[in-house]
């Protein structure tokens, strides 16, 4: 099935939109916003006849006892373990309606396979935030779009104090499924993360970062070393500035990992990166990870700190303090991830923004990193429900066309610049690579990315390879969603050598995160299937597993569960059952 179009076949009546890109939009900040590259990204379609996704994001019930499913298809034997996931399931206590996609509580879900058969469950987070607002039955803790009101029941004394006290991060875990010493938690982008059993889906104990290091936060997607190790980053602020910093959590200890308890112990900082702003930091969600490498990529989506001190006083959410500024350029903060040495080599691109990286790897002298990356940092604080429950037709393609569509770009950082680099040259020697890098100034360099795809339509988001043998090392295949609508409505897995594309797309249909199980006599990188969960808002209870031959991209099978899920966020396959 062809996915797209291609650019040169399009005829003069179609409509094309382009988006708010730095090469069209802004003067020229620095030397090395202005590519073809970028020009290529900012031209798409504009869709129309889009159908409503309200049903998608609408509160479920949990199915807290396995329930069993329907198999069409053949589901391959030899997959054994839980598919997890984690998204937003639950957007009103009372009268009281979340307004922001992320703010929804958590709810996990466990696809357990074993022999060819599925069983379904699923669970809300015993948060503390989902707690304390069932018991008052409405939204007693704030969140990323919605800032909690006081309580009614406090005196007017009482409740105009409490919009001067700190905001109170919140425990609602709903973004993904982490795994720290052999202990599944779930994560958000707060200080806290709750461990939960990956069998029964019971919360366990919330786990606070900063009893273990001097961070104020986590991300959701750290990277796994083969040597049993998990490395994170978070945020610091103190008088002496706002730090990202990279965090290293040791492999567990033999019998620590007997013990039903969380354990960060071990956890140190292995490297501070001072703020370019230290009044406005960067807002991030993910980090890239080579064999020996780590990579911050400072964007311009900034936190305005002031803001955040009042925003509770001013009675806004969280959302509301971040900014998309594209005047300024985007940094890699290059780290030796064994030594914490951070590069002194400023390396810098045009203002973009990202969520997900795919994957890096060292070839020869150069760093080469694959994201998913997009023009316009204001796409996340659009998610909001009213804008996702748009009705069809004019309204929810107005929504749509005005999204920026996120697609793989490939940078390459040289490493070995020094005195002796020629200025103003390409640095970038690999074969069949198009991403440039230029030595500006002494000690700095401009880098500029290629795409990945001739063709554009949608966009594509949430990456995903076969990590365990491929993470951080020259790969070949990567799988994603396309996203032709607000959610996504395909399942894609590209080639990065041939540039070929293979996709997975019924209308009506809306997968989530294709995630990758390799087989056990796997010889090659795409010996396996693809995991990811089908859901409709055409028909009511018909959600489904789909299972792909990750190598053909066909369908093997699939396990029809008769319940509503909501649209979710990210899932991992758990080999342990
Ligand atoms: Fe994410």
């Amino acid at each position: 099935m062809v996915y797209g179009k291609d650019l040169t076949s399009l005829s003069p009546s179609e409509s094309f939109k382009k988006c708010k890109c730095a090469a069209t939009c802004y003067p020229p900040v620095n030397p090395y916003v202005h590519t073809t590259s970028n020009i290529e990204h900012s031209v798409y379609y504009n869709a129309s006849g889009l159908e409503c996704l309200a049903p998608l994001v609408r509160s479920a019930e949990e199915t807290p006892d396995p329930i069993p499913t329907t198999i069409e298809g053949t589901i391959p034997p030899w997959i054994n373990g839980s598919f997890l996931r984690n998204g937003p399931g639950k957007f009103e206590f009372g009268t009281d309606r979340y307004t922001h996609w992320f703010d929804g509580m958590a709810m996990m879900h466990r696809f357990h396979i074993r022999e060819g058969n599925v069983t379904y469950s699923s669970r809300f987070l015993r948060s503390d935030s989902f707690v304390e607002n069932s018991e008052k039955n409405r939204i007693v803790v704030s969140e990323f779009g919605t800032l909690a009101m006081p309580d009614p029941c406090k005196n007017i004394f009482a409740r105009f104090l409490s919009r001067f006290q700190t905001p109170k991060p919140t425990d609602n875990a709903n973004v993904n499924f982490v795994k720290y010493k052999g202990d599944y938690y779930v994560s958000t982008e707060t200080k806290y993360m709750r461990r939960v059993n990956p069998q029964s889906l019971e919360t366990k104990e919330k786990v606070d970062w900063s009893q273990y290091i001097a961070v104020n936060s986590a991300s959701a997607h750290p990277h796994y070393d083969r040597d049993g190790s998990t490395y994170n980053m978070g945020n610091s602020y103190s008088r002496s500035g706002f730090f990202y910093n990279i965090i290293r959590v040791p492999p567990p200890e033999e019998k620590a990992a007997m013990e039903d308890s969380a354990d960060l112990s071990g956890a140190n900082v292995i490297c501070s990166i001072p703020a370019a702003d230290p009044r406005k930091p960067s807002y991030f969600h993910s980090f890239v990870m080579s064999e020996n490498y780590i990579v911050f990529v400072e964007q311009p989506i900034k936190i305005d700190l002031l803001k955040f001190m009042l925003y509770k006083i001013q009675g806004k959410s969280f959302s509301k303090v971040m900014t998309w500024e594209p005047q300024h350029a985007t940094i890699f903060h290059l780290v030796n991830r064994h030594t914490g040495k951070k590069s002194e080599v400023k390396y810098y691109t045009g203002p973009m923004f990202t969520l997900h990286q795919i994957n890096a790897f060292e070839d020869s002298e150069f760093l080469v990193m694959d994201m998913c990356c997009g023009d316009d940092g204001e796409l996340i604080g659009e998610f909001t429900l009213e804008n996702l429950r748009r009705n069809s037709g004019e309204e929810i393609d107005e929504f749509y066309n005005s999204l920026c569509r996120n697609l793989p770009r490939r940078y390459a950082l040289p490493l070995s610049v020094d005195e002796q680099t020629p200025a103003d040259e390409n640095l970038i020697t690999l074969h069949n690579c198009k991403a440039t890098a230029r030595m500006t100034k002494p000690g700095e360099v401009g880098v500029n990315s290629m795409n990945f795809l001739p063709i554009v339509f949608g966009g594509l988001e949430f990456p995903q390879i076969n990590y365990h043998q491929f993470n951080g090392r020259p790969y070949r295949y990567f799988y994603s969603c396309g996203f032709g609508h607000v959610f996504s409505d395909s399942l894609l897995k590209m080639d990065v050598h041939t540039k070929e594309l293979k996709a997975w797309r019924y209308p009506g249909l809306y997968p989530s995160e294709p995630v990758f199980v390799a087989s056990p006599k796997a010889t090659e990188e795409d010996d396996g299937v693809v995991l990811s969960v089908i859901i409709t808002p055409r028909e009511e209870k018909s959600t489904f597993l789909l299972v792909l031959d990750a190598k053909t991209f066909s369908e093997l099978g699939r396990a029809e569960v008769p319940v509503n899920i909501p649209y979710g966020t990210h899932g991992v396959f758990n080999e342990m059952g």
